[in-house]
Order: C-alpha cells, then sequence, then structure tokens
C-alpha cells in the first residue's frame, strides 16, 4: 500500500502544472470569493495554496502528508493536520478548496471531512471539491500509485451534500484519461456530527 509520503515527490512532479480548465476553474473560484480567507483542504504541496495567495485571496492549506509539505515553496501557512479534524475554530473561513482528496478517503473519511468542512465554513460559504468521476455501478479504482479512489456521481454528491448541510449550486464534468466531477457547494445550515 502506497502512503503520500512516500510518492509526494513524483506527484508533485505530475501534476504540478495546470491543465487549462484547471486554470480556469481556479480563476473562477478565485473571482467569487474575492478578498475572502480560504482553507486548502488536503493542499498537497500548497500548489493551489499559492496560486489563490497570488491571485489575492488570503489562502491557507492543512495536509497530514509530511513529505508533500515538505516539497511547499511557501511553508508559512501550510499546516500539518488531518481534513477529518481540521485544527481551526468554527465558521472561520469564507470558503473552502479541496481538489482531489476526498477520493482517497473511504465512506468513514468522507463523513467526517464533510462535517469539519461544515463546521468550519461560514454560512453561506462556498465549497469547491473535484472528484474522480464514476457511474453508479462502478464506486471504486485501483490507480497506478498504490491507491483505491473513490469514484462519485452526482446523485451521490447531492445525497452527501444534503445530509451534510451544503446545497449543490454547480456540478462539472471534465473528460481525459480519467473523468473528473467538480463540485461548487453553499453552506445552508449548521450540522453537529
Ligand atoms: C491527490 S493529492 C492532491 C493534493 C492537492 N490538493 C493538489 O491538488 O495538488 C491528495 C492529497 O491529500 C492528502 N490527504 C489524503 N488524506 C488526507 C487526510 N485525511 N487529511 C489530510 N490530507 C490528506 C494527501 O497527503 C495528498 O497530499
Amino acid at each position: 500500500m502506497a502512503n503520500w509520503d512516500s510518492i509526494a515527490e513524483k506527484w508533485a512532479e505530475q501534476w504540478n502544472r495546470l491543465r487549462p480548465w484547471q486554470i480556469e476553474e481556479r480563476k473562477s473560484f478565485a473571482k467569487r470569493v474575492e478578498n475572502s480567507l480560504v482553507l486548502d483542504l488536503g493542499c498537497g504541496h500548497g500548489r493551489d495554496t499559492q496560486f489563490f495567495n497570488e491571485l489575492g485571496l488570503t489562502c491557507f492549506g492543512i495536509d497530514f502528508s509530511k513529505g508533500m509539505l515538505g516539497l511547499s515553496k511557501d511553508k508559512g501557512r501550510l499546516v500539518r493536520a488531518s481534513v477529518e479534524y481540521v485544527p481551526f475554530r468554527n465558521e472561520c473561513f469564507d470558503a473552502l478548496w479541496c481538489c482531489s482528496v476526498m477520493r482517497y478517503l473511504g465512506t468513514d473519511g468522507i463523513s467526517r471531512s464533510m462535517c469539519e468542512a461544515n463546521r468550519v465554513l461560514k454560512q453561506g460559504g462556498l465549497f469547491w471539491l473535484s472528484l474522480e468521476y464514476g457511474s453508479e455501478s462502478r464506486t471504486e479504482i485501483k490507480h497506478d500509485v498504490g491507491f483505491t479512489a473513490q469514484l462519485f456521481d452526482e446523485k451521490r454528491i447531492y445525497s452527501i451534500a444534503s445530509e451534510k448541510g451544503f446545497r449543490v449550486l454547480e456540478t462539472k464534468i471534465f473528460r481525459e484519461w480519467r473523468s473528473f466531477l467538480t463540485v461548487l457547494l453553499e453552506k445552508i445550515g449548521h450540522i453537529r456530527p
């Protein structure tokens, strides 16, 4: 079983360059949440944290992998922590960003991290996340780096969102050699686990 520390360098090298649709997603999010305090959940080596800070947001990141965080160019705003136990107080962020993390968490981890996302986000705040897309008949995929990833479709996202106090504002599918599902949520209610 792979772990993020052991594949950090390989992963960061492979994913450091964003594709045009990924750049557009980031710019459009930054525009929607202008002047906001943002948390990048599972920030990895901080690629997106840095991108948002350069666009004028104040963005912090958390990740549990020392190896991934160690590759960051701007360590000042990154904290080593799990997305399932976020070390920030209630409702302190205007917006949340979570790229390619939930799919590795498992069902309980997804549930805990969505509760934490709800807790640290202000009412009405936006939460963008990207997942791997898969239809109902296929819920998991084995990746070459050694992880099993969960797949999501719109139905699953609507169900998780409503259970965890969010409203789905937008979903998009980007088809490449794998298909990615991006989701924009709005916090509409407090939930307590
Ligand atoms: C595919 S990488 C994405 C990194 C970053 N979001 C990006 O797009 O560049 C997944 C990241 O999630 C982190 N991760 C996985 N499970 C986590 C957890 N429970 N708490 C915090 N970070 C986690 C890993 O350490 C890894 O850095």
